[in-house]
């Protein structure tokens, strides 16, 4: 393939990628984005394999294959709750690959001419530095976002003590050993004592990130993941590499900035490893009784209100409960009864969790609403069910100021006449804070598995 072709089909595959950002941006329109992501990355391949600069053909096919069977293998067995952890894994991946091409690059450097040799030559040993540095911070801080999210890790926050003095430091020698490299054209020890210290601050950065946070972090890491892959399309001179890098690294960024808003957090906090948060954890509080009712009492409950409104969180994902809680949905509308669904911004495990769960279900998009277009609804509702949420729904959130998750907005249903909680004990949800809801007067909780309880609500229905 001519270099002009290929570049060519460079330009191709980055509109592709620019219209499946487009396409995944609304539910209805997500499907035909995912096929412009396959068909731009599919040219982009093609265009690398066959292109002008291709070496070792049999190589990449053979690395291809061994690849692509492990994805395949994980993407088809990984579960819809568990999808965070594989994102959060293979963002490491592309850290780890931008650490190697800026070591390949270092030692094997390209050989510039011309007039302006010596600025590009200078100009290479910036993006090896840099293009090293994001990737070994990503690396690691990915890899302790994984660990947190699968549970290995606990999803407290690391509290060092002078933990911000430590990440300004590890800046700064990182800034002056940059500048050492540059100077003494290359230097093999500054290299490699900048990786290590970056691999430390990722690592730190992150986990000094409590669980409440990790959504916005998840996706900082992704924003980080596509500088590391702009950075390696700068080393190795590759133009899609460039754009495709920095299309993700910047919509990570709209899409953290865009959750920090919604959980009411500084962006600049939760990027300098919870900076400006110190939060002192209120234990033993004398919170009261909780009620329990039965599923058949909520099935009259709800046979006898006007306006209900579902509020979905992790706990209906692991139980699966989408489709019991769409049967019941039907129902109760058949009766003439106003059934609404309120979903919070970070419901779930993901952004968008609840939503494609409930499509999954074929509940109706129209009668599926934001926080904000729905929390105001709430002193007129009847009944609410929250089904597997905790810390979406929790009070302190508005009360407590040195609650962990103090400042973000939450579904305030503790505003309607009844509200009946299903989980399966009195623990703690997802940021490790008690929820005072459930001792509210007029809170009944409805213990057992998710799906069970919607099953037998729906039968007495
Ligand atoms: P959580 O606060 O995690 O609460 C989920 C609740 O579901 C738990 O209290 C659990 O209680 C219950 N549960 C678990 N399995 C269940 C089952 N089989 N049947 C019935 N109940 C079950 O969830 P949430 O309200 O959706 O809040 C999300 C949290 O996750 C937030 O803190 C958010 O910051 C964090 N987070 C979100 C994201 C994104 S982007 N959405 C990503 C990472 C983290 P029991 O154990 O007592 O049953």
């Amino acid at each position: 393939m001519s270099a002009g072709l290929a570049q060519a089909a460079y330009i191709v595959a980055a509109l592709f990628f620019i219209l499946s950002l487009a396409g995944l941006s609304k539910q209805t329109t997500a499907r035909s984005g995912n096929y412009y992501g396959i068909a731009g990355m599919a040219i982009a391949l093609i265009a690398t394999i066959f292109g002008p600069h291709s070496q070792g053909f049999g190589m990449i096919i053979v690395a291809m294959v061994i690849g692509g069977s492990i994805g395949i293998f994980y993407a088809r067995k990984v579960e819809m709750t568990e999808m965070p952890e594989l994102v959060a894994i293979l963002h490491s991946f592309v850290g780890m690959a931008a650490v190697l091409v800026g070591f390949n690059s270092y030692f094997d450097p390209p050989v510039y001419s011309g007039e302006f040799a010596h600025t590009e030559h200078v100009i290479h040993m910036v993006e090896v530095f840099l293009g090293v540095f994001i990737g070994a911070v990503t690396f690691t801080g990915s890899i302790v976002a994984f660990g947190k999210l699968r549970g290995v890790i606990s999803s407290s926050p690391l509290n060092l003590p002078h933990k911000h003095k430590m990440n300004l430091a590890a800046v700064v020698v990182s800034t002056l050993l940059m500048i050492y490299f540059v100077k003494a054209d290359g230097s093999t020890f500054a290299l490699i004592v900048m990786t290590l210290i970056a691999f430390a601050f990722g690592y730190h950065l992150v986990a000094s990130i409590g669980g409440a946070d990790m959504p916005v972090v998840v996706s900082m890491l992704n924003s980080y993941s596509g500088w590391a892959a702009a950075a390696a399309g700068f080393m190795l001179a590759n133009d899609l590499l460039i754009v495709t890098g920095a299309l993700v690294g910047s919509s990570g960024a709209i899409l953290s900035y865009i959750m920090c808003k919604a959980m009411n957090r500084s962006f600049i906090s939760v990027i300098a490893g919870g900076f400006g948060q110190e939060i002192s954890v209120s234990e033993d509080v004398e919170y009261g009784e909780h009620r329990e009712v039965s599923a058949e009492d909520v099935a009259e409950m709800l046979k006898d209100s006007k306006n209900v409104i579902i509020t979905p969180g992790y706990g209906m994902a692991v139980a699966q409960a989408q489709y019991p809680v769409q049967d019941i949905t039907e129902k109760l509308r058949a009766k003439g009864i106003n059934v609404r669904f309120g979903i919070h911004p970070v419901a779930g495990r993901l952004p968008g969790h609840m939503n494609v769960l409930l499509a999954e279900a074929k509940v109706p998009y129209d009668i599926v609403l934001e926080m904000d277009e729905i929390n105001e609804d709430f002193p007129e509702t009847d009944t609410v069910l929250v089904i597997g949420a905790n810390d979406t729904v929790n009070p302190a959130a508005m009360e407590d100021p040195n609650s962990p998750i103090a400042g973000m907005p939450v579904l305030e249903v503790w505003n309607a006449k009844n509200v009946i909680v299903f989980k399966r004990s009195m623990n703690t949800g997802y940021a490790g804070v008690q929820n005072p809801l459930f001792f509210k007067e007029n809170t009944a909780m409805l213990f057992g598995d998710a799906k069970e309880s919607v099953d037998a609500i729906a039968k007495a229905i």
